[in-house]
């Protein structure tokens, strides 16, 4: 079992380079599946995650490669639409492959992705926008089988605009016959770069990062080169990490208007960010302030996927901060570690209402998701003495290596394998 031990109180400091975005390498990776081909796909994290779906793409028939940050793949080959079982449990983003194989095959068979520790993630919307297109969906013996050898566009409405949900018809909308559009679609940057890939393919898209996406379908793509994205989530972390730490920290490869949201929760937090087209910077001047004002919210608001690195920051603000959570419904299971760790936070329902300490003790704690362990991970940089964080692999499904990285801006971090 792998584990990390963390000496804290060090102010980090220097320059790192953000890694490729996860959440837009998956459906991108994905997306290859659609025009047989050989793709080059740069900048992609070694995460998890994305082993799992290279796995998947490969089970299908494909040959993957992913040296450095660049993924080889060829998708010429792939003569299968039914992803395994025990790959689809392994991560929820496994349900990509559904638009991209309808779009290619007509046909997919897959079972429902595995479950997930921030709460209920249904796939209602994917089901309803594929069926809009035209194709059926029979659930039987745990297996969907989903089959639409004609698609045609239609309009849909989301009533929540799912990231994944959006990007699962895009894909399959680009294929099929005529006009799709959908209404009340996610505004994530990551379909804004779905899109730009899919139309370097040839595909014909505009309106990603509004709430009307409109898709032309297109009889031929042809496979390319692409480069992902910055990860606007590693890259937030990152900051609160240097932040935390009253230390400084220089993030290159960033784009820094796709984290207002929280640049302006920094902010108000009394924080100074300086900040360019591409670079961040940004040095703690403690102690910072409470804040009142964070509601998670799709995007543009402020990020599910930063609440719980941002509750470890507010653990350290002088005053009361309230912080609300309205995407996910069991998303504080960071709460009890943070707690255990010297941190002063009371949830009622969707609300945790943190009161702020003046330090944080080392002890041991337990990564019980991706977010939740970073914020565990940014808690140990910051506290007195050692912090153990179990269960790490759930934090090596969305930052690539973050020890390393962490140890490059001056933190004192290693990754431990210890007996079960
Ligand atoms: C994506 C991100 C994830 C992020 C989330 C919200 C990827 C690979 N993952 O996940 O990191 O936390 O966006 O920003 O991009 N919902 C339904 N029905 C559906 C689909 C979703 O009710 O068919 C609900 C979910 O239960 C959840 C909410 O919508 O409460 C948001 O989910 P969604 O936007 O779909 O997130 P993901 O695409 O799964």
């Amino acid at each position: 079992m792998e584990t990390f031990a963390i000496e804290g109180g060090i102010p980090l400091s220097g320059e790192l380079r953000v890694q490729g975005a996860k959440n837009a390498a998956l459906p991108i990776l994905a997306a290859t599946v659609l025009a047989g081909g050989s793709y080059i796909i740069h900048d992609v994290p070694h995460l998890l995650d994305i082993k799992v779906m290279l796995e998947i793409l490969s089970s299908l028939g494909a040959t993957t490669s992913h040296n450095e940050k660049t993924v080889h793949i060829d998708t010429r080959n792939i003569d299968s639409s039914y992803v395994p079982r025990d790959l689809m449990g392994r991560m929820r983003s496994s349900i990509f492959l559904m638009g991209p194989l309808i779009g290619r095959f007509g046909e997919v068979t897959l079972s429902r992705p595995g479950g997930c520790a921030i709460g209920e993630r249904r796939i209602d919307l994917h089901l309803k926008g594929l069926q809009a297109l035209g194709v059926e969906i029979i659930e039987e013996d745990g297996l969907i089988f989903c089959r639409g050898n004609h698609l045609k566009g239609s309009q849909i409405f989301l009533d929540y605009p799912s990231v994944g949900a959006t990007e699962n018809i895009m894909m399959a909308a680009v294929k099929a016959e005529g006009t799709t559009i959908i209404q009340n679609a996610a505004r994530e940057p990551e379909i804004i770069d779905l899109q730009n890939f899919l139309n370097v393919l040839g595909a014909k898209i505009h309106g990603a990062g509004t709430e009307t996406i409109t898709i032309d379908g297109v009889s031929n793509l042809e496979a390319t080169e692409y480069t992902i994205i910055p990860d606007r989530i590693v890259a937030g972390t990152m900051l609160l990490s240097a932040l935390i730490t009253g230390g400084s920290v220089t993030l290159t490869n960033v784009n820094p208007s796709h984290m207002m949201a929280l640049i302006d929760a920094v902010q108000q937090c009394g924080v100074e960010i300086e900040f360019d087209h591409d670079i961040i910077k940004t040095s703690s001047n403690k102690p910072w302030q409470c804040t009142n004002r964070i509601l998670t919210s799709p995007y543009p608001g402020f990020p599910t996927d930063m609440q719980a690195q941002m509750m470890s920051f507010l653990s350290l603000a002088e005053g009361c901060s309230m912080l609300q959570e309205t995407v996910f419904d069991a998303r504080f299971k960071h709460v009890n570690a943070l707690n255990r760790l010297g941190a002063d936070i009371l949830v009622d329902y969707n609300t945790a209402f943190i009161r702020g300490v003046p330090r944080l003790y080392g002890d041991v704690v337990e990564a019980t998701d991706l977010r939740a362990g970073a914020a565990l991970v940014l808690a140990g940089l910051a506290a007195e003495g050692q912090t153990i964080v179990k269960e790490i692999y759930h934090i090596d499904r969305g930052y690539d290596k973050i020890d390393e990285q962490l140890t490059c801006l001056g933190a004192n971090i290693k990754r431990m394998d210890l007996p079960e």
